[in-house]
């Protein structure tokens, strides 16, 4: 057991496990399961709500009134993290790369209608933002108010903690079915999934596989990140537990054109998930996540005999916002 710091309760946990047998009869491949964190909660749920479990209460113990957080327009993150404070009681502003749209649709929509605050800041860098949200919270400030910032995708030591209490979570459910899984596959993107996953691996004595498909970024800077936030993570949580860039399991291959621009492998992989099991995956981290799944699968990279988890981490609010990409016709 785990000494955990201070957490609220946000999410619908313990997510579901289930299996995905026409999934895997259709590729003629491994076992497959999937671990359902797209029905987290907080208005169509996804990843950030298990961060926000760790990181709201590290905000309310703060005595924060206003949330501040970052990321692209159609940011799962931001819109997790506006039904989130709005259910703590918080204000929340958004800082969102690029301009207005003109169109909210998706996610964006779903920002408006929680009453979250939406300011376009430009074409600024992800670290670039981190001055952008000082300079907002020292506006709140200003005005008599205690901001709260969150790093783009709620990576820090307090969020990662979300994703090893995840590692206890489906432990616990693979005892209970007496199932054993040798790879854990998901959407990685600022790291703080998949550092949570790789310090609850060790926590919990997961023995299995934790492949990382890279959404973003190419393997050197992902490893980077992981090396650092894994080791900050299991600090934070008092853990004699340390990391190095070996440790970690990153696949670049599936970058395509680049962050946010769905093509061919993802438009196949939402409709075979869609039409094989009747579940959703976005165009932008687990549609590519899972064609990056389906391609190792087709190339003979996991044994018949294994079993594999795609823990489906959310984002499907996006599908609306990607009409243009993802139709048949
Ligand atoms: C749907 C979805 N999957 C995966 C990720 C990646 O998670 P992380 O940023 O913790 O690597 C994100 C992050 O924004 C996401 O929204």
């Amino acid at each position: 057991m785990l000494n955990y710091p201070a957490r609220i309760k946000l999410g619908h946990l313990p997510t579901p496990l289930e299996e995905m047998p026409r999934l895997s009869e259709a590729l003629g491949g491994p076992r497959l399961f999937v671990k359902r964190d797209d029905e987290t909660g907080l208005a169509t749920g996804g990843n950030k709500t298990r961060k926000l479990e760790f990181l709201l209460a590290d905000a309310l113990e703060e005595g924060a009134d206003t949330v501040i957080t970052a990321g692209a327009a159609q940011s799962n993150h931001c819109r997790q993290t506006a039904a989130a404070a709005v259910k703590c009681g918080l204000k929340c502003i958004l800082t969102l790369t690029g301009s207005d749209p003109g169109v909210w649709n998706g996610n964006l929509l779903l920002d408006d209608l929680l009453g979250a605050e939406v300011r376009f800041v430009g074409d600024v860098t992800w670290t670039g933002l981190l001055d952008v949200m000082a300079g907002v919270a020292d506006e709140v400030r200003a005005a008599g108010g205690r901001p709260y910032v969150i790093p783009v995708g709620g990576s820090t030591p307090v969020g990662a903690t979300g994703y090893v209490a995840a590692i206890e979570e489906l432990m616990e459910q693979l005892k209970e079915k007496n199932l054993n899984i040798d790879h854990i596959v998901f959407a990685s993107s600022s790291g703080g999934t998949q550092s949570g996953l790789a310090v609850g691996a060790r926590a919990f004595g997961f023995g299995g596989q934790v492949l990382g498909i890279s959404v973003a970024s190419k393997v050197d800077d992902l490893m980077g990140v992981l090396e650092q936030l894994s080791n900050d993570t299991a600090r934070h949580l008092g853990l004699d537990l340390h990391f190095s860039r070996g440790d970690f399991q990153v696949n670049d291959d599936y970058l395509g054109a680049g962050y946010g621009k769905p093509a061919e492998p993802e438009r196949e992989a939402i409709r075979l998930l869609a039409q094989t099991e009747g579940i959703l995956v976005d165009p932008v981290y687990t549609g590519r996540a899972l064609a990056g799944l389906i391609d190792l699968i087709r190339k003979g990279a996991f044994d018949k005999d294994e079993t594999v988890l795609f823990w489906h981490t959310g984002g499907t609010a996006a599908l609306f916002a990607y009409v243009e990409e993802l139709r048949g016709f």
